[in-house]
C-alpha cells in the first residue's frame, strides 16, 4: 500500500470510510477491510460507529503501529472544552490511547478558529493524537489556519471524485504540501454505473469503481476513502490500485461533468 508523509504520519493512501455503517454490520465491515489488507479506517463521532470501530480493531491482530485511524469532532463541539471532551469519548469508544488523525469535521459559523487550533495542538503534544487536520475547508478558510494560525495540518478532507473539479483547492493544497482526502470517492457510488467509467474499465479488465478511484490515486497528494460494505467491493477498490490508465482514459474522464457536488458544507456563500 502506497503512503503519503503528512506531518509526522504516514498516511495509507487508499482507505476504508464508515458513513452509514452501525453496530454489527459496521464492525463485521471493519473486520473484512482489515483481512484484506486495509489499514486506512475513517470514521467520526457523528457516524455512531466509533464503538463498532473499536471492537473491530481489538478482534484484530495487528499492530497499534501498522494501523492509521482517522476520526472528527462535530462542529457543536469546536469549543475547546468540548473538543477535548468529544476526544475523550472517541479514544474510549475506538479502544484506543491516540487516533492518528483528529479532524474538524465541519466548519461552524460562530467557531473560534484560533481557541480551536490551540486545543487541537495541545492535544497533538500531549500524544492523545498523532497529527490533526481539517475537513470541508474551503480556501479562505485555509489561510487563516495555515497562513496565519499557522496551524499544522496534515489533510483537508473534502468531496472530490470524477464528477467534481476541485483544481482551485487542490493547487492551493499542492503548494503548501498539505494532501487532500478525497472522500465520497465514488460520488456515492454513482460512479459505479457511469457509462463512460464502465467503457474505460472495460478496456482494462477493470470496472468502473476502480477507473473512478484509480483517476484519483494517480494523482499527488490525493488519499481516497471508499466506503464499501461487501468484501467483494473492498477487494475491488483495493486493486483499483493496479489499473493503468492511459491519455485516452484521462481524457474521456476530463470530458464529464465537474460539476456534481453531493455533500454540501453550505458553511460559506461560495465554496472555491
Ligand atoms: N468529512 C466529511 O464531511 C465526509 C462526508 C462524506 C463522507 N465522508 C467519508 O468518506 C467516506 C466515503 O464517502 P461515501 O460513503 O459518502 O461515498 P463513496 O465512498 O463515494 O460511495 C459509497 C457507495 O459506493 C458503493 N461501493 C463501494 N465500492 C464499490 C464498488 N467497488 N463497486 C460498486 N459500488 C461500490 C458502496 O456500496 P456498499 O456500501 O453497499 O458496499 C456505497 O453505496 C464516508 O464513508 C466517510 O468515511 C466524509
Amino acid at each position: 500500500m502506497d503512503h503519503l508523509q503528512t506531518q509526522g504520519i504516514n498516511l495509507p493512501r487508499l482507505g476504508l470510510g464508515t458513513f452509514r455503517m452501525q453496530g454489527d454490520a459496521c464492525r463485521a465491515a471493519v473486520e473484512s477491510a482489515l483481512a484484506l489488507g486495509y489499514r486506512h479506517i475513517d470514521t467520526a463521532e457523528m457516524y455512531g460507529n466509533e464503538d463498532a470501530i473499536g471492537a473491530a480493531l481489538a478482534a484484530s491482530k495487528l499492530a497499534r503501529t501498522d494501523l492509521h485511524i482517522t476520526t472528527k469532532v462535530w462542529n457543536e463541539n469546536l469549543a475547546p472544552d468540548a473538543i477535548r471532551k468529544a476526544l475523550d469519548v472517541s479514544l474510549k469508544k475506538l479502544r484506543l490511547d491516540q487516533v492518528d488523525l483528529y479532524l474538524v469535521h465541519w466548519p461552524a459559523r460562530n467557531m473560534n478558529l484560533p481557541a480551536m487550533f490551540e486545543t487541537l495542538m495541545k492535544l497533538k503534544d500531549d500524544g492523545r493524537t498523532r497529527a490533526i487536520g481539517v475537513a470541508n475547508f474551503n480556501i479562505a478558510l485555509l489561510k487563516t489556519v495555515v497562513e496565519q494560525i499557522k496551524a499544522p495540518i496534515a489533510c483537508n478532507q473534502v468531496e472530490y471524485h470524477v464528477f467534481l473539479d476541485q483544481t482551485p483547492l487542490r493547487n492551493y493544497l499542492a503548494a503548501k504540501s498539505i494532501p487532500l482526502v478525497a472522500y465520497c470517492p465514488l460520488a456515492q457510488g454513482r460512479a459505479a454505473s457511469d457509462e463512460t467509467l464502465i467503457k474505460i474499465g472495460r478496456k482494462h479488465g477493470a470496472t468502473a469503481a476502480q477507473v473512478a478511484l484509480k483517476w484519483l490515486l494517480d494523482q499527488d497528494d490525493v488519499v481516497a476513502i471508499p466506503k464499501a460494505s461487501r468484501p467483494e467491493s473492498q477487494k475491488a477498490n483495493l486493486e483499483a490500485l493496479h489499473v493503468g490508465l492511459d491519455d485516452e482514459d484521462r481524457a474521456a474522464i476530463a470530458a464529464l461533468p465537474k460539476n456534481k457536488r453531493f455533500v454540501n458544507p453550505g458553511f460559506a456563500p461560495e465554496w472555491d
